[in-house]
């Protein structure tokens, strides 16, 4: 049987090394794209052991590059995951993001008009399109308390970018819109609500979250007599020993705590970016859980995963984690992916949270054995 073969950018990152062991389960042959570093990104795809997997260096804001790359493959199918990721980022380096995040999907639309025109394509959207508009259901009572959480963004919302990476992914949007009514390109974007995982990249909170818990609960654990007979206090900065003010960890520094995001496992989400590629005809859709809770829920429900009901003793609020401006409220209805495309997720939020958190101290213990190791 001839097997498909699947061009996919971003394999370095979460959603890439998810996607390529979906597509291999699938029986693929799987091209990932990886742009050149000096030092070695591969550490979430060094697990995938299969011949039908191979890895190819281009770069995505060069036209040639990625011409060649689609020209030479002519794949059935290219997943676009590539990009400058981070929203934070984008308000200091609002060029170089609209260079990767806008350009860089220009090149790949183009590529597939003039070389590879029966190839498919999906275009990794996102819900912080919708910036700060929510909708709200006709009938919703006589509250506005948000805390109803009836407010929704679904595929009729419209885009009401807060920052240049939602700007540059929106101009995306458009275009690979523009591309199927114009060219007939089969493009399709993914309205992705934010979806987490054990491999979610360190500075995105829920990972800084569960990765901060899991450095404290080892520590804790390593000097344990001796906070046990001294108790802990905190300052501004740190958490510290009260009988020896050398014993100290610094608490973890955040942003905006009251935003709130609907989360949902990565692994539940690359199976949407598949489903839509698998289709009669294009289109575009929502993947989301329907649920939304505070970065304080996330707080609250990690801490307690490690016995601390009170996390508001071991954080700090930094300004520098806030924003210029800020999406303050996501929810989204994936209905539409539901129907249309059988999707559903497997994974809750609750067990996202644990399952991080329990991942994270399992890698803390590793590393904790490998300085014993080395130390004796
Ligand atoms: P991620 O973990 O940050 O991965 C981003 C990938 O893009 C990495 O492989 C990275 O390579 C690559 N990349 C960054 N800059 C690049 C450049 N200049 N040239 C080529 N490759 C570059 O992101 P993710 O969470 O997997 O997200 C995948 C995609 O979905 C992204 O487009 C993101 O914007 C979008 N999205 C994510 C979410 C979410 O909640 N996770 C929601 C909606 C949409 P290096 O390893 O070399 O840095
Ligand atoms: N990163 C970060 N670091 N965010 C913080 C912090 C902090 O120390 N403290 C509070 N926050 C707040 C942010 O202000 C934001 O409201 C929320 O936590 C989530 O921030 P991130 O985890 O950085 O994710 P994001 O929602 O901005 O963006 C992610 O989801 C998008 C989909 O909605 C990224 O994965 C984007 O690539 C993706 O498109």
């Amino acid at each position: 049987m001839i097997k498909k073969k699947a061009l996919v950018t971003g394999i370095t990152g979460q959603d890439g090394s998810y996607l390529v062991e979906l597509l291999l389960s699938k029986n693929y042959e799987v091209v990932g794209l990886k742009r050149r570093t000096s030092t070695n990104t591969e550490c979430r795809i060094d697990h995938i052991d299969s011949s039908d997997f191979h890895i190819e260096e281009y770069e995505i804001s060069d036209s040639g590059s990625v011409y060649s790359v689609v020209e030479k493959h002519k794949p059935d199918e290219v997943y676009n995951l590539a990009a400058q990721s981070h929203v934070q980022t984008s308000f200091d380096q609002p060029d170089y993001t609209f260079q990767v995040n806008t350009i860089g999907v220009v090149n790949f639309l183009e590529a597939i008009r003039r070389f590879s025109p029966q190839t498919k394509f999906y275009q990794a959207s996102t819900s912080e399109m919708f910036g700060k508009n929510v909708d709200t259901p006709v009938n919703f009572g006589v509250t506005t308390d948000e805390t109803d959480h009836e407010s929704y963004q679904d595929e009729n919302t419209a885009f009401e970018p807060q920052s240049p990476y939602a700007a540059a992914k929106l101009a995306s949007h458009h275009l690979v819109r523009m591309y199927r009514d114009g060219y007939k390109v089969f493009g399709c974007c993914g309205i992705l609500f934010n979806h987490e995982s054990e491999r979610r990249g360190e500075n995105f909170v829920t990972r800084k979250i569960t990765k901060w818990l899991a450095r404290y609960s080892t520590w804790l654990s390593k000097h344990h007599v001796l906070i046990e007979g001294s108790g802990l206090v905190s300052d501004n900065d740190d958490i510290w020993v009260a009988s020896d003010q050398e014993l100290r960890f610094p608490k973890l520094r955040l942003g905006n705590i009251d935003a709130y995001r609907d989360w949902g496992h990565a692994k539940d989400y690359v199976n949407a970016m598949w489903l839509m590629l698998q289709q009669e005809m294009p289109d575009d859709y929502v993947v989301a859980t329907g649920e939304t809770y505070s970065v304080r829920d996330f707080l609250q429900i990690a801490f307690e995963h490690i016995g601390v009901e009170d996390y508001e003793s071991f954080i700090a609020i930094d300004p520098k984690f806030y924003r210029p401006a800020e999406v303050e409220y996501l929810r989204g209805i994936p209905a539409k992916a539901e129907q249309a495309l059988g999707w559903s997720r497997e994974i809750g939020f609750k067990d996202l949270v644990h399952q991080m958190l329990e991942s994270d101290i399992a890698n803390e213990k590793k590393e904790e054995a490998k300085e014993v190791w080395v130390a004796t």
